[in-house]
């Protein structure tokens, strides 16, 4: 049993850990300070570099353990499993959406130069927020604790910080709101 409890507790901080990069990612693009942005964008990265990590840690447990049959041709059609389908289509969607924002994250640097990148970046960084509302959704549905009232606590509180943070970030930015300098 203990690969199961590490594979679900693995899930779930991945969850939080993507919670937090997305909700710091959402408050760093509204902040106009230098140094407050330095470290939002600190936390963010380190929280998605943590939450991609558990996440390698998460589907490896699933896979390895035989509690459920989960194989690792899901990973490869996300509609192909016979335990919870819609579930962990849902779970390995979010997957390659963090995978892909990561990867093209970690590509930034190298291809700063290029004008067709820096375009499409942002563009294709959505793939990281869309990744972490289908792993709310994947959480809602997959797990054995999903209705247990500390587990549906800690996934509405996710909800919850990436809505604040979102709220923030409008407020931040609403005209209105925005200081005049001249
Ligand atoms: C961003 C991607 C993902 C995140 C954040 C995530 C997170 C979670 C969370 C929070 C749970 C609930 C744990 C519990 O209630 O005990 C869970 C359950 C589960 N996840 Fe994921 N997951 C992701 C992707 C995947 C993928 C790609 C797979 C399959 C290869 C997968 C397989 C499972 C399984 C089998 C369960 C059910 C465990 C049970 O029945 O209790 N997950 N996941």
């Amino acid at each position: 049993m203990t690969l199961w409890y590490v594979a679900r507790a693995a899930g779930v901080v991945a969850m939080i850990m993507f919670t937090l990069s997305a909700a710091f990612g959402i408050v760093t693009s509204g902040s106009r300070n230098p140094e407050r942005r330095f470290w939002f964008q600190y936390v963010h990265r380190s929280a998605a570099v943590t939450g991609l990590v558990l996440l390698g840690a998460h589907v490896i447990a699933v896979i390895a353990d035989s509690n459920v049959a989960i194989s690792p041709t899901v990973l490869l059609w996300p509609f192909g499993s016979g335990y919870r389908p819609f579930a962990m289509a849902l779970g390995t969607l979010a997957l390659y959406g963090v995978v892909l924002a990561a990867v093209a994250g970690a590509a930034r640097g190298r291809l700063a130069h290029s004008r067709t990148f820096s375009k499409y970046w942002r563009t294709i960084h959505i793939a990281a927020s869309v990744g972490w509302a289908l792993s709310i959704g994947h959480a809602l549905l997959a797990g054995t604790d999903r209705s247990t009232p500390w587990m549906l606590a800690i996934t509405l509180s996710c909800l919850v910080a990436v809505v604040g943070a979102s709220f923030y970030r409008a407020h931040t930015y609403a005209p209105s709101n925005l200081v005049r300098t001249r």
